[in-house]
């Protein structure tokens, strides 16, 4: 619905702050992180969901640059195997720690709220439900403490 989307977009600069003042959800269960792995499609749907990511990230006018140097494929399948394990799917992650991959990028809240925004726009092209959306951006959030290093 064209209201809706438009919403949506209103709101994402409050969801941003919001996650970032730390007031996400708790954990998820064991139950409803299941059912968000299949609300993301499971590995096929997380897959293409963090292949159109990356791909959206390196053309971001913000924060593009910072992919740079970044091997895109590699990129892509540590964060399908992130978002798989995260959202309760049979994957492992098996990559750096947040704070050791980023450690060296002097992220800023603005590249973080970016990043979000462009997963947010990348879940909207999927026809992810918005619900859906913020759990996963709940399961994310927490991250911010070992990514935002100025
Ligand atoms: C919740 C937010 C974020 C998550 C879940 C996340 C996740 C990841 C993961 C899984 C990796 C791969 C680590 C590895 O290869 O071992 C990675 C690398 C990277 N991330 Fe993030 N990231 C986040 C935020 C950001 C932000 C805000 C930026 C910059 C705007 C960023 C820039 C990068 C770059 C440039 C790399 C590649 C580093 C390299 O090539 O060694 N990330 N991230």
């Amino acid at each position: 619905m064209v209201w809706n989307r438009h919403l949506q977009a209103a709101l994402r600069p409050m969801v941003c702050a919001f996650l970032l003042l730390g007031g996400a959800a708790p954990a998820q269960t064991a139950a409803t992180a299941d059912t968000l792995y299949h609300a993301l499609g499971e590995v096929p749907g997380i897959t293409a969901l963090m292949n159109d990511f990356v791909e959206r990230l390196r053309v971001d006018p913000r924060i593009g640059k910072m992919f740079a140097e970044t091997k895109p494929a590699n990129l892509k399948e540590q964060l399908r195997d992130q978002v798989c394990q995260l959202s309760g799917g049979p994957c492992r992650y098996e990559g750096d720690t947040m704070k050791a991959a980023h450690a060296e990028l002097g992220i800023r809240k603005a590249d973080f709220n970016a990043l979000v925004e462009v997963l947010q726009v990348a879940m909207d092209a999927r026809q992810i439900p918005f619900r859906d959306q913020n759990r996963l951006l709940a399961l994310l959030a927490p991250m911010h403490r070992d990514i935002i290093t100025r």
